[in-house]
């Protein structure tokens, strides 16, 4: 697939070096200086601090700033999820629409078991010793799959632009209310219906976009309008790698599971599993 390894598109709108300087600040500083105040408003106040802290290293601050001057974004208000290896926060666009910015941890505990999904996937030939260059990979291999599951017209947020650990995707909810995720939901409304539209999306994930998913589950679906729409990609396979058919079977086993809790009556999964994986 050469064109899941082309480099993105944005590779060369960050060459302002003199904007280098300018976002050089200590973390320790950070509350007195000027990330860029005009642009960022953090709406929590107590919580800005820790966050930044936790996940803004130097260099993703900087990235930051760099987005903001060059206009990939105009302001960051807020955040929207503070996970183990990645914070997303909701931000607006330069037309002033939401869209989300996951921006990945530099951990060395992550790195780690993220070499299981990145070794044997042909897409990726070389895995970096680096922590932040895996970091990177890992953070870019989100955004390869999102393009290529939004290019056979599958419920993902669109991918937007990719640099480093920080990736700009689609906004999915309503104004600054982010979307809920499938398991927050008590009783999601005509669930064989649900189920179906998930079943659907787990064939032509593979059959379409070639692709396993690897952690699909109710945390990682967001329930929009009455429809699933399918995050937390950046673990998924290639259909060729090794393990792409033990990861198959987890997820629908991870479906049936939560569509058996809602009380529905359920197909067999093993005809389901041979049905994908049928090409
Ligand atoms: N495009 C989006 N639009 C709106 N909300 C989003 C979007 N992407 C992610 N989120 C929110 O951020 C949360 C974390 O995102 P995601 O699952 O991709 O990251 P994660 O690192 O796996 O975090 P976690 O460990 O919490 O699952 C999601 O559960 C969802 O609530
Ligand atoms: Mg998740």
């Amino acid at each position: 697939m050469k064109d899941d390894i082309e480099e993105s598109p944005e590779k060369d709108e960050f060459n302002g070096d003199d904007l280098a300087n300018e976002y050089n600040s200590d973390i320790d500083n950070l509350e007195k200086r000027t990330l860029d105040s005009k642009r960022i408003r953090i709406i929590d106040e107590s919580k800005k601090k820790a966050v930044i802290e936790s996940v803004l290293d130097e260099r993703t601050h900087e990235l930051l700033g760099k987005l903001l001057v060059n206009g990939s974004l105009e302001s960051i208000t807020g955040i929207i999820s503070a996970g183990k290896e990645a914070n997303v926060y909701l931000a607006y666009d330069q037309n002033h629409k939401e869209v989300a910015v996951k921006i990945y941890k530099i951990d060395t505990n992550t790195s780690k078991w993220m070499r299981n999904y990145i070794i044997g996937d042909p897409r990726f030939k070389k895995v970096p010793h680096n922590i932040s260059k895996i970091i990177f990979l890992w953070a870019s291999k989100e955004y390869k799959n999102l393009k290529r599951a939004h290019r056979v017209g599958l419920t993902v947020p669109e991918p937007i632009l990719i640099k480093n650990n920080v990736l700009i995707m689609e906004y999915i909810g309503f104004g600054s209310i982010p979307a809920p995720k499938l398991k927050n939901i008590k009783n999601p409304k005509d669930v064989d219906i649900l189920f179906d539209e998930i079943l659907k999306f787990v064939k032509d994930l593979y059959q379409n976009a070639r692709l396993v998913h690897g952690d699909l589950s109710e945390f990682n679906i967001l329930y929009h309008n009455q429809k699933p729409v399918i995050i937390d990609i950046s673990q998924a396979v290639d259909i060729q790698h090794p393990k792409a058919e033990i990861y198959l079977v987890r997820d629908i086993k991870n479906i049936f599971n939560y569509f058996g809790k809602q009380g529905l009556n359920l197909p067999d999964p093993k005809s389901f599993y041979y049905e994908v994986i049928d090409i």
